[in-house]
């Protein structure tokens, strides 16, 4: 047990005292009027009040009380102290003036809890200069476990091991700050972020839009907007004047300004950029199709400000990670997002906003070093690649990623990269995989059957042959029992458009072109008409006759296609969905697709293979494989 004193006795101050008397500390917490005190004891009532409710207290709420005393003046205390937290207003002539004071009053650690005000600021011209250091929580300190440690230049050894261990002790997660600079670490990097969505809604964004991102696709736990009214937007401005008084660099954002002057600055007074029905309400924000924005707009700036903290020794990856995670409830870290995204994709966005990337995103561009895709970025990933006869088969991740790669016959299959699905899929049946992606390399997803191929077939054996090669692969994609997933990013013809309907999801960039377009050569397409019948209806029907090559929403008005997502956005929402899939339970999944396979694995598909035999034996088909072939 520590003898602990807090200063000001306001939002943080009040909380800090709590989280030190739950932790089995004394705490002497002034303030500099008794009203200020009084109200403020009301409050940590209720608050161990609620935590008890909760079943998160150890003690009672009584006796942790108990641990805690009021005054108005330091001059009071008698006891032994082990450390101060000071929580007054953020001024610097008054934390000065009061640091003088505690100098001359206490010889233990004397820790700042100042967002903005350099701690050489505070410590300078003091005696006990070594002894003084940043100790930044979040608000409320009751549930978020998280300390920032920011040692000035003449902070000692001793008094840094000291805050991390005084911060351990109270359950609390920290990240050392190597260097004081404007926003700490977790700031920081949020308010770059900040600006940006600031600026994207004074450009006419929609900020529901920007939420709706940020919360159903980033998977924050709030949207932006809805975080700076809970913040306060007038505190959040005041934040930012701060640390633009210290050359931070945002922009002056007039949307804040004005909510300012109409007084609706947030949750506390029931309306900012969300109205709330009763204070502290969840802002309603619907999830729409947000496709549109690109959520590495959004971030690519935080990574780059978290880039130049970590070629700055400032702090860690892990650091930077933990730091948001826990102090703003990210489910993933927003490097390990930079990661998933893209390493090569985070340079591309930057700089298409003019910014340019921090010389630690260009390094790792220029080693090669993408993230999850290639296993290495931030963090290294599992990642084993193996080329297989016309595809290449990627075990990333949680996924295992399979890419047609025949770009220059427009990822066409011949026979042997028709067993290479067989083999690639049989790779996948590891239990750790939890979904397949199918993507195409170049300008094609899959065009099908490599019709030069067909072209040399001397008899029917040769073609019986080729077709049952063709149905063991449909048959290994019918009968996996893993999600499987198609990225549709150009064009998917023939066999693979057929196969489109042997997966789970289809994705496909609005410029994709989907087409049954087996009739055009005088043959037939075995799944659209079986399969693609049984799950699409009549619809499917008129494009299997005609063979009319579907635009990506066309085809995702018959239910071919899924989701149509912006070109560009292909690789975002196969992120997405990586890291969706990633906390579903593996034996629900599989139970899932036992039983929507056996509606795949009909045996419809040899009578329609068969019937393709016939046909194939005929000279019209031959012929139609010429003209296309002489196309
Ligand atoms: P607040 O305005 O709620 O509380 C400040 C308290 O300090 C008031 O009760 C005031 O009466 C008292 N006070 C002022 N001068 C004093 C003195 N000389 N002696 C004793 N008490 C004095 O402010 P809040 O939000 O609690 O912020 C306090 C500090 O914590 C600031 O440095 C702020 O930058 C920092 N901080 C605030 C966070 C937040 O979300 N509110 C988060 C992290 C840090």
């Amino acid at each position: 047990m520590k003898n602990v004193i807090v200063i000001g006795a306001g939002t943080m101050g009040a909380g800090i005292a709590t989280v030190c008397a739950i932790n089995g500390h004394k705490v002497f917490l002034i303030d500099i009027n008794q009203d200020i005190l009084n109200k403020s004891i009301e409050r940590i009532k209720w608050s161990l009040e609620s935590l008890h409710r909760k079943g998160r207290l150890k003690l009672s709420p009584d006796i942790i009380m108990n641990s805690i005393k009021t005054e108005t003046s330091i001059e009071n205390i008698q006891e032994h102290i082990d450390i101060v937290i000071e929580a007054v207003v953020e001024k610097s002539s008054v934390k000065k003036e009061l640091f003088k004071i505690l100098d001359e009053r206490f010889d233990s650690i004397l820790a700042t809890n100042t967002s903005s005000i350099p701690i050489d600021e505070i410590a300078r011209d003091l005696k006990g200069r070594k002894r003084i250091i940043g100790m930044h929580f979040f608000n409320p300190p009751t549930l978020i476990n998280l300390v920032e440690i920011i040692p000035g230049e003449y902070t000692s050894t001793e008094t840094i091991e000291k805050a991390m261990e005084f911060s351990r002790s109270l359950g609390m997660e920290t990240i050392l700050v190597k260097r004081d600079i404007p926003g700490f670490v977790v700031n920081r990097i949020n308010l770059r972020i900040f600006d940006t969505v600031l600026t994207m809604a004074e450009n006419g964004v929609d900020i529901e839009d920007i939420d709706s991102v940020a919360r159903y696709r980033l998977m924050l736990p709030m949207g932006f907007f809805e975080l700076f009214d809970f913040i306060g937007i007038d505190v959040l401005y005041n934040v930012i004047n701060e640390l633009n008084s210290r050359g931070f660099g945002i922009g002056d954002h007039r949307i804040l300004r004005e909510k300012i002057e109409r007084g609706k600055i947030g949750m506390k007074v029931g309306e900012g950029f969300y109205r709330y029905g009763k204070s502290y309400a969840r802002a309603v924000i619907r999830k729409r199709d947000v496709y549109g924005i690109d959520p590495l707009r959004i971030i690519s700036v935080g990574i780059n400000e978290a880039s130049w903290i970590i070629r700055n020794g400032i702090a860690s990856v892990e650091d930077v990670d933990r730091g948001q995670r826990i102090g703003m409830g990210y489910a993933a870290g927003l490097l390990e997002m930079a990661d998933g995204y893209g390493i090569d994709n985070v340079n591309l966005i930057l700089k298409s906003m003019n910014i340019k990337p921090d010389p630690l995103l260009e390094k790792m561009l220029d080693e090669g070093r993408f993230g999850i895709k290639n296993g290495y970025g931030f963090y290294r990933w599992p990642y084993r690649k193996v080329d297989l006869q016309g595809l290449t088969y990627e075990r990333r991740w949680n996924h295992a990623f399979i890419t047609f790669n025949r770009p220059e016959r427009m990822n066409s299959l011949d026979l042997k990269a028709w067993d290479s699905i067989k083999i690639a899929l049989s790779m996948a049946d590891e239990d750790d995989v939890r979904c397949i992606f199918f993507s195409g390399k170049g300008r094609a997803f899959c065009t099908g059957d490599d019709i030069k191929e067909m072209y040399s077939w001397k008899n029917r054996e040769e073609s019986m042959s080729f077709f049952s090669h063709v149905e063991d692969a449909f048959r290994s994609l019918a009968k996996s029992d893993k999600i499987l997933i198609a990225l549709v990013d150009g064009y998917a013809y023939g066999g693979g458009a057929e196969m489109l309907l042997l997966f789970d999801y289809v994705i496909s960039s609005s410029a994709s072109e989907i087409s049954f377009s087996e009739v055009k050569i005088g043959a037939i397409p075995p799944v659209a008409t079986t399969l693609g019948i049984d799950m699409l209806g009549r619809k499917i029907l008129r494009y299997a006759i005609f063979g009319d090559p579907m635009n990506a929403e066309e085809a995702r008005g018959i239910g071919l296609v899924d989701t149509v997502v912006p070109e560009g956005q292909i690789e975002r929402i196969y992120y997405e969905i990586s890291r969706s899939i990633e906390d579903l339970d593996k034996n629900a999944l599989k139970s899932i697709k036992k039983i929507v396979n056996v509606k795949k694995l009909s045996d419809d598909l040899r009578y329609s293979l068969n019937e393709l035999i016939d046909l194939s034996t005929r000279e019209s088909f031959k012929e139609g494989m010429r003209k296309f072939l002489e196309r």
